[in-house]
């Protein structure tokens, strides 16, 4: 059985006030004896403080990228050592946002993958299609590529323990989510591939999310599909009762 995950990704919002006055409104308020985990994606500035105010409690925080070294000359960067250093459990990498803005690659994503693992902490890698290339049936084969580069070179039972997230691109942001039948069929394609390259038994237990315009109102839809096991949502992780609504949908 695997445990459900839901994670808030915050993106560029919040000062650090409004962050730590939604982890107080919502640390306190997880449903009690909680069988999902819960994650806020926070901006890094606001990692201290925020693992600081969850210390001990059901909430956890997870960075939203990371560099894949962990010290040296890289202006601006923050490293994977640093991240851990202050009691943050997840770094999201590969998010479409910061492939495009960003241009991290596949390769990025692979060393960040290994850095964060090799750091105690637990990656949340993300992959997802452009509209075009689910229109040009392209999907399946860059689902497939995108998680075979991703995660390259790591043991079986590293991959059993991270968290993939499936965001479609054309879905995030636009309020226009997949159907869950068609996040479930790519959802099993991550699952295939990674049984195909890390054996069935790691690829029944790593948690594959999906993530583009999830709600209170639809993720239960999506949290009743076989291969998907939680959800990283946008818009509604950045109010306390949207978040805490959409835990309580999964509890
Ligand atoms: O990482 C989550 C995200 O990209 C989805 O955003 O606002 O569509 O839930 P949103």
């Amino acid at each position: 059985m695997r445990k459900p995950i839901i994670a808030g990704n915050w993106k560029m919002n919040k000062t650090a006030d409004e962050a730590l006055t939604f982890i107080d409104e919502v640390k306190n308020n997880i449903p009690a004896n909680s069988a999902v985990d819960s994650v806020v994606g926070s901006p890094a500035l606001f990692l201290q403080g925020l693992a600081e105010a969850t210390k001990g409690t059901e909430l956890k925080i997870s960075a939203q990228n990371c560099y894949f070294e962990n010290a040296g000359a890289f202006t601006g960067e923050n490293s994977p050592a640093a991240i851990a250093d202050l009691g943050v459990q997840y770094v999201i990498i590969g998010h479409s946002e910061r492939r495009e803005f960003f241009h991290e690659t596949d390769e990025d994503v692979n060393k960040k993958a290994k850095a964060i693992i090799a750091n105690g902490m637990t990656p949340i890698v993300c992959c997802g299609e452009t509209l075009e290339q689910r229109e040009a049936g392209e999907t399946e084969d860059w689902i497939k590529g995108q998680v075979e580069n991703a995660l390259d070179g790591l043991t079986e039972e590293q991959v059993a323990n991270l968290v993939v997230a499936y965001e479609p691109i054309w879905a995030i942001g636009t309020g226009k989510s997949s159907s869950a039948t068609d996040a479930d069929e790519t959802c099993f394609v991550v699952r295939k591939t990674i049984a195909d390259k890390f054996g069935a038994d790691t690829a029944n237990k790593v948690r594959i999310q999906y993530g583009g315009s999830v709600k209170p109102e639809n993720i239960k839809e999506y949290m009743a599909q076989e291969n998907i096991d939680g959800a990283l949502v946008g818009g509604a992780s950045l109010e306390p009762k949207s978040f805490l609504a959409l835990l309580e949908a999964v509890k």
